[in-house]
């Protein structure tokens, strides 16, 4: 391996990093959030409809927040919602290749920054109990459990973990 390919390696990951963006999502956007969740089996899948009413952003009011590595790509995106002062994380998903990189953290953090800015003292989540990489996530942002709701996902059948976070 020659000297200018070891130092391209080595670069790579900062310049990756630094062209890192968080941005609230479009209309553009939608098919690329489709098929981002489609990838994953453990994130939530929403129609095309179900995208366009979050963006209008109106009742329950949304947020959608994309995380772009690369122009006009979507890396990972979340999905957050409020209604009367109560916040929930509904969605976040990384696409593989990105995972292991703060994206999603990046993404929940500004989240939680956005809540707090427009008023509200918590936000809640559900989470399978078996998706550890998720919990881990939502516990090293500060996320406390706060309950467990028995057999509230289907296919395959698994309780809920709540969580909570005071702002
Ligand atoms: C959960 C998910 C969004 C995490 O995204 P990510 O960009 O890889 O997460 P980050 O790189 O920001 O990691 C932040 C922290 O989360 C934890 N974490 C993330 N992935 C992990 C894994 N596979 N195993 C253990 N801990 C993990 C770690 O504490 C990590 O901090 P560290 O890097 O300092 O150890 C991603 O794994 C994903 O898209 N999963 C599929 C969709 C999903 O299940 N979404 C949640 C339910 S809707």
């Amino acid at each position: 391996m020659n000297g200018r390919y070891e130092s391209t390696l080595r670069v790579a990951p900062f310049i990756l990093m630094t062209a890192m963006l968080i941005r609230t999502a479009t209309a553009e956007d939608i098919p690329g959030l489709i098929l981002l969740a489609q990838k994953s089996a453990t994130a939530a899948h929403w129609t095309e409809a179900q995208y366009r009413a979050a963006l209008l952003g109106e009742s329950p009011r949304r947020i959608i927040l994309v995380a772009q590595i690369a122009p006009g790509t979507v890396s990972g995106f979340l999905v957050g919602s409020e209604v009367a002062g109560e916040w929930e994380l509904e969605n976040v998903v990384v696409d593989s290749a990105a995972q292991g990189r703060g994206l999603g953290a990046k993404l929940l953090n500004e989240l939680l920054e956005n809540a707090k800015n427009r008023g509200a003292h918590c936000v809640h989540l559900e989470v399978r109990r078996s998706n550890s990489a998720a919990r881990a996530l939502y516990e090293k942002c500060g996320f406390q459990v706060s309950g467990r709701r028995p057999g509230y996902y289907h296919n395959p059948a698994e309780d809920a973990i709540l969580y909570k976070k005071n702002l």
